[in-house]
């Protein structure tokens, strides 16, 4: 698929089959969220990959919606903020922008290879940390399900949803 494809493929998907996910498909997509350019190159993620029924059970409390449970694999991706690059002028933490790089290749890279993803933010991050065992430096920032895409289609319009070019678009000045 050329990018521009890819990029318009690439849709929330709110509904898998269950067929479980092996490894070697697994790591083949992360190993496209590994290649995402950070600041500084400190590559400030971790992906924490979860599929036994156990560890998926008391993650659904984070996110209690039914759509959620369907996805065999989610993966919590979480920023090292003591990884994280901090501008020198002003301390901002560019943690956030290196993780939301990754996920953004990961989303892209499981579209090319026939999978569904949908960016998960709104999520209780605390009880996501107790979950998963994560030190106090780690964050969970978004998750991840992933899985094949139910066979339906009803995963999104044809069209996407998006503000037209000329309205976010300023040519040398904000006007
Ligand atoms: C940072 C971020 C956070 C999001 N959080 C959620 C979420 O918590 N739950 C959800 O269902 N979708 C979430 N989404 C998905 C958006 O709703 C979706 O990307 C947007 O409506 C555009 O639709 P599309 O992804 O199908 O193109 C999130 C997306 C982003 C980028």
């Amino acid at each position: 698929m050329d990018f521009l494809s890819l990029a318009k493929n690439r849709m929330s998907v709110r509904d898998y089959q269950r067929t479980p996910l092996s490894t070697e498909l697994i790591e083949q997509l992360l190993e496209a969220g590994r290649m995402a350019p950070s600041a500084v190159n400190f590559q400030p993620w971790h992906y924490v990959v979860i599929r036994s029924e156990a560890v998926l059970g008391r993650l659904y409390a984070c996110y209690p919606r039914e759509w959620f449970k369907t996805a065999p694999c989610v993966i919590a991706i979480c920023g090292d903020h003591n990884e994280g690059w901090h501008r020198t002028r002003d301390g901002k933490d560019h943690t956030d922008i290196d993780v939301a790089i990754t996920v953004d290749h990961l989303t892209l890279m499981a579209t090319e290879m026939g999978l569904g993803s949908c960016w998960v933010c709104n999520f209780d991050a605390e009880k996501c940390s107790e979950v998963l065992g994560l030190p106090a430096h780690i964050e969970p920032i978004v998750l991840l399900p992933v899985g094949f895409p139910a066979n339906h289609n009803n995963h999104g319009s044809a069209e996407k949803k998006r503000k037209p070019l000329h309205s976010i678009t300023h040519w040398e000045r904000f006007d």
